[in-house]
């Protein structure tokens, strides 16, 4: 049995403790929360929890073996850093920290007291990026030409991020796990058009070693929520729609090729069959707890801890650098 304590009970605090809570092997014993309305709100519907508004009272208890840290991206280290000498496993929201700095800390941190550290880079457990990673893999697609992310709606606005490390953190971490490539460099424009202060949109373009290229459009202001994954290949193309529940991933036999030889010179469209691959319906977020509490109690590997949280990290810091100088390419 894994004894874990939530540490923020915000907006997301509450659903990752009761996602955590209904896993079979793991208690959730604590919540910790700033706001005493929030812990009023959280013994309204677990009676028996203990509660606090100061997190060292949590790592004192020698039972909790997993601080799940769900407070503003500008706390995470500070909070992250004192479970782990406290000697925690612990999962932290993204993005995991506010700069590379941080973050190669707390690898070393984990690595000196051997203790785990999970990333809720969420979109990589879902089961619409499980089957777009095998399509890739098995060459289904074929040579990849493109990705393009878009994740947009109206809010939440944050006060300690912009919208780049609020959204944009989600579509790199599954960029990073679709694709095995290097990173030549990346190139950021965006605005703050509600107070001229946080961005609030913003249009990420990350090239390639190997010529690859993917964009990822972000927003706050936006009428509609859009979450929308399309991958273009030399063979197939798919579009995948994770904006509800049971979402399908449609794959085009569309393409065009070019075609230079003695007898043709041009370009060749095809538009054969395209069809819908369903999916179950699985939440992220359950699959990523089963891998957790796994990865816990039987050692087992991730796919989203500290180094992938890292790589997320080094690649908003270059992005944020090139969103502040006009979109400006910067190599990696
Ligand atoms: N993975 C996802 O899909 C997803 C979705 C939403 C939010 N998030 C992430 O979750 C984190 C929290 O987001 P949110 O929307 O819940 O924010 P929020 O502001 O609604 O909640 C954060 C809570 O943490 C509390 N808090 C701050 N410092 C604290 C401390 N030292 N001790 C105890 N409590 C403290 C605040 O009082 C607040 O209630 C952010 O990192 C965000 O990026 C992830």
């Amino acid at each position: 049995m894994i004894n874990a304590a939530v540490v923020g009970y915000g907006h997301w605090g509450p659903v990752l403790h009761k996602s955590f809570q209904a896993h079979p092997l793991i208690h959730v014993s604590w919540v910790c929360e700033k706001s005493h309305k929030r812990l009023v709100s959280a013994l309204a519907i677990y009676p028996a929890l203990k509660v606090t508004d100061d997190y060292m009272d949590v790592l004192n208890d020698k039972e909790v073996s997993l601080v799940v840290i769900a407070t503003a991206v500008s706390t995470h280290y500070e909070i992250a850093v004192s479970a782990l000498e406290a000697r925690k496993h612990v999962f932290i929201e993204k993005p995991m920290t506010k700069n590379i700095e941080e973050a190669q800390s707390l690898i070393t941190l984990s690595q000196k007291y051997g203790l785990k550290v999970f990333v809720d880079h969420i979109m990589v457990y879902s089961e619409g990026i499980a089957k777009v990673k095998g399509l890739i893999e098995n060459g289904v697609l074929g040579d990849l030409y493109f990705l393009d992310f878009f994740r947009q709606n109206l809010g939440l606005y944050r006060e300690d991020v912009n919208v780049l490390w609020d959204l944009a953190s989600h579509d790199l971490a599954v960029l990073h796990y679709l694709t095995n490539e290097t990173v030549d460099f990346v190139s950021c424009t965006g605005a703050a058009r509600l107070d001229g202060i946080n961005y609030d949109m913003a249009h990420l373009s990350i090239k390639y070693k190997n010529g690859l290229i993917a964009n990822i459009n972000v927003s706050w202001l936006y009428p509609l929520k859009v979450r929308r994954l399309i991958v273009a290949g030399s063979k197939q193309m798919l579009v995948y729609d994770d904006s509800q529940l049971g979402a399908a991933i449609a794959l085009y036999g569309k393409g065009v090729q070019f075609i230079n030889n003695e007898q043709k010179k041009g370009y060749e469209y095809r538009d054969s069959k395209s069809f819908m691959i369903e999916l179950e319906g699985i939440l992220p977020l359950t699959r990523e707890i089963e891998c957790i509490v796994d990865s816990i109690l039987n050692n087992t590997a991730h796919i989203a801890g500290a180094h992938e949280g890292l790589e997320v990290v080094r690649l908003l810091e270059a992005a944020q650098f090139s969103l502040q100088n006009s979109g400006s390419p910067v190599f990696i």
